[in-house]
């Protein structure tokens, strides 16, 4: 049996709604990230992607509240921990990535300062050894100029080159997972292409585990071993990428599926899935996809499903599964 990096059990956000009530964003999901994978998660846009990740790194917004759960960290509930043990491992063991550069440089700071800051933060380096690092790191991640970069203010740099400095700056102390939250949808097709590649060989050379986010099942596929599906906060197909790719189980799966993009739908409209997800706010369904869904049964709208194991990695939450 694998080891795992993290493990999440029951995990549940909730929102602060205008009214001052809490809603359930993130509804008891319980998954683990295996030492050394790429795992992803894929759902549209307002499925709680962001919001897990965000907690897991322990970085949620004071209007957003872990209501239940635990996030094991090597055995530790990192939502019990303290604020300075979260400082010790945030950068160091467990770092993130975004899809906008900017969210995570400092537009004053030269780029040097920013790169080699996680290991002043966490190493006792001298000014030179730091240089040296960063240096080796910006050749490492295909960086041309790497002296000139280290000069630069993020400004300077294109959108590849400032995501490219990002996960430098995110891998420099060598962590054992990063946390990636569609790092490749700003990008335009073949810098995407190049992140990807990026982000696989640091995986194979380091074993760091990635926990890759994406609305695009395309782009999940490309790179993650194995593939949780998320809609309106819970979990409702997991598995490897071949189970997801070539057995899907959920019908909403199998939407995600038909909108990936292929060589022959080019610029034709994208088959996508009818209706919207639900708001938070929104009445919650037994099964939060049925009213989208078009097997959908009388039950679907009555019980919600259990979740049945279909093969050793490959669980779908369907009464038809
Ligand atoms: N701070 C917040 N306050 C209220 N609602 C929020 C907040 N952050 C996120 N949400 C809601 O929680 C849901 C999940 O958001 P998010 O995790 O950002 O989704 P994703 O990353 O999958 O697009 C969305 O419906 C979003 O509107
Ligand atoms: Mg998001």
């Amino acid at each position: 049996m694998s080891e795992n990096i993290l493990e999440i059990k029951d995990l549940t956000l909730g929102v602060t709604e205008r009214d001052g009530s809490m809603a359930v964003a993130v509804d008891h999901i319980s998954f683990e990230v295996r030492a050394g994978e790429i795992l992803g998660i894929v759902g549209e846009s307002g499925c709680g992607k962001s919001l897990t990740v965000m907690s897991l790194m322990g970085l949620l917004r004071e209007d957003v509240k872990a209501l239940e759960g635990q996030i094991l960290f090597q055995g530790e509930d990192l939502l019990a921990v303290s604020e300075e043990r979260r400082r010790e491992i945030n950068g160091k063991d467990m770092s993130i990535i975004y899809q906008e550069p900017m969210t995570s440089l400092n537009p004053l700071m030269r780029i040097e300062r920013q790169v080699a800051e996680p290991l002043r933060l966490h190493g006792s380096y001298s000014r030179e050894e730091l240089h040296q690092k960063a240096l080796a790191l910006l050749t490492e991640v295909g960086i041309q100029d790497p002296e000139a970069c280290l000069r630069a203010y993020p400004h300077q740099l294109s959108g590849g080159m400032r995501q490219r400095v990002m996960i430098a700056m995110a891998t420099i102390c060598s962590p054992r997972i990063l946390l990636a939250d569609e790092p490749t949808t700003a990008l335009d097709v073949t810098t995407q292409a190049h992140v990807l590649d990026l982000l696989k060989r640091i995986n194979r050379e380091y074993g760091t585990a990635i926990l890759f986010i994406s609305h695009d099942l395309g782009v999940i596929n490309r790179i993650c071993d194995r593939v949780l599906v998320m809609y309106a906060g819970k979990i409702v197909e997991a598995g490897t990428n071949r189970d997801i790719l070539d057995a899907p189980c959920h019908e909403y799966t199998r939407g995600l599926i038909r909108s990936i993009p292929t060589r022959d739908r080019k610029g034709k409209e994208l088959p996508s899935i009818p209706g919207r997800v639900p708001s938070v706010e929104d009445p919650k369904e037994p099964c939060p996809f049925a009213p989208r869904c078009r097997r959908a049964m009388e039950i679907c709208h009555r019980e919600a499903p259990a979740c049945t194991r279909i093969d050793q990695d490959h669980i779908a939450c369907c009464h038809l599964c």
